[in-house]
């Protein structure tokens, strides 16, 4: 007889299948999403993503609790100011939603969980975008660094681990490294969203956080074109020497490539964020009795996981931190 190959023989039982498994998923790879809501009483639901609340800092600290019991590796904090303004100016206010989310975790839970804070002005402004809009409606980049500096040393100031630069302008990363380090924040750990792409998968997220950007417009300004793969290796080079700890792909299962590349070039952790519109068709699919929902979840964060990713910000990590 032919001489083929078995591989099924390593398939046959599920203990096999564990022994010869090449890529795992834990807890601790995953990051959850947060939102926290200023002026709140109640944990208001976010309809387009199920499961998940605009929090009160008691809700939220709470949640968070629940989240370290089950083992996962970070938060990342989103905040829903009460007053917005042209430059965003609670994002950096002391008092501001986010810091003050950020000094009650740290207070709560000491050092035993792993803080990140989105940086980025989108959910501050009026207009929604993610810097200084100019007359013309284009976004100010080297404006615009000035005020990410503030704010992520606002964020350091108030205990965040971790800040999380989403807002795609040009040299963003330096200016905050930079600006870390005079306020003697050398320990505070840059995640850069380096390969950020103009996705219409970010849709639920803008209901989640209440931004609308002004006049119809979108962000293909600053964020990357999805035709683009090579560019994302640039924008990581870049990064990475500017001074990231950790890079970024957004979104991630329609980016693995992305992933893929950015694992190969680089030695830095590497972060790969599955987003509001991934979680929220994986939900709606689910409601429908289409597909079975956390079935499709986790082949979905293995995937990325196999494509090269360290870790995940998924707002599923705590329904499937609770599978594992
Ligand atoms: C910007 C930011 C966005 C997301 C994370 N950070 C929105 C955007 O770029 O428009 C989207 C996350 C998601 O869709 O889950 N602050």
């Amino acid at each position: 007889m032919f001489p083929f190959e078995r591989p099924r023989r390593l398939r046959r039982t599920p203990a096999l299948r564990r022994l010869v498994a090449e890529t795992t998923l834990a807890p601790r790879h995953l990051i959850a999403p947060l939102f926290v809501a200023e002026g709140r009483d109640e944990p208001h639901p976010i309809s387009s993503l199920p499961g998940h609340f605009q929090h009160t800092l008691a809700s939220l600290t709470t949640e968070v609790g629940r989240l370290l019991d089950l083992g996962v590796g970070g938060v990342i904090l989103f905040g829903l100011p009460t007053h917005k303004d042209a430059v965003g100016s609670q994002a950096w206010a002391p008092d501001g939603i986010i810091q003050r989310a950020l000094l009650t975790l740290r207070e709560t839970f000491g050092h035993d969980v792993v803080l990140m804070a989105d940086t980025c002005l989108d959910e501050f402004t009026d207009h929604g975008h993610c810097g200084i809009v100019r007359d013309d409606g284009t976004v100010d980049n080297d404006a615009t660094l000035a005020l990410y500096v503030q704010m992520a040393v606002a964020q350091a100031r108030a205990g965040a681990d971790v800040v999380a630069p989403s807002g795609m302008m040009d040299g963003q990363v330096g200016a905050i490294r930079d600006g870390l380090d005079a306020e003697g924040f050398e320990e505070t750990i840059i995640m850069a969203y380096a390969a950020k792409y103009a996705s219409a998968l970010y849709g639920p997220f803008r209901e989640a956080v209440d931004v609308q950007i002004a006049d119809g417009g979108d962000r293909r300004g600053y964020q990357q074109d999805y035709s683009n793969r090579r560019e994302a290796v640039r924008e990581a080079r870049l990064d990475v020497d500017e001074g990231a700890d950790i890079i970024m792909v957004k979104p991630a299962v329609t980016y693995l490539d992305i992933v893929r590349d950015l694992r190969d070039a680089f030695d830095v952790p590497l972060a790969a964020y599955h987003v509001s519109g991934e979680y929220a068709m994986i939900k709606a699919a689910a409601a429908q009795g289409w597909i079975d929902g956390p079935a499709v979840a986790l082949e979905q964060l293995i995937a990325i996981r196999r494509a090269g990713a360290d870790m995940i910000l998924t707002y599923f990590a705590g329904e499937i931190a609770e599978l594992l």
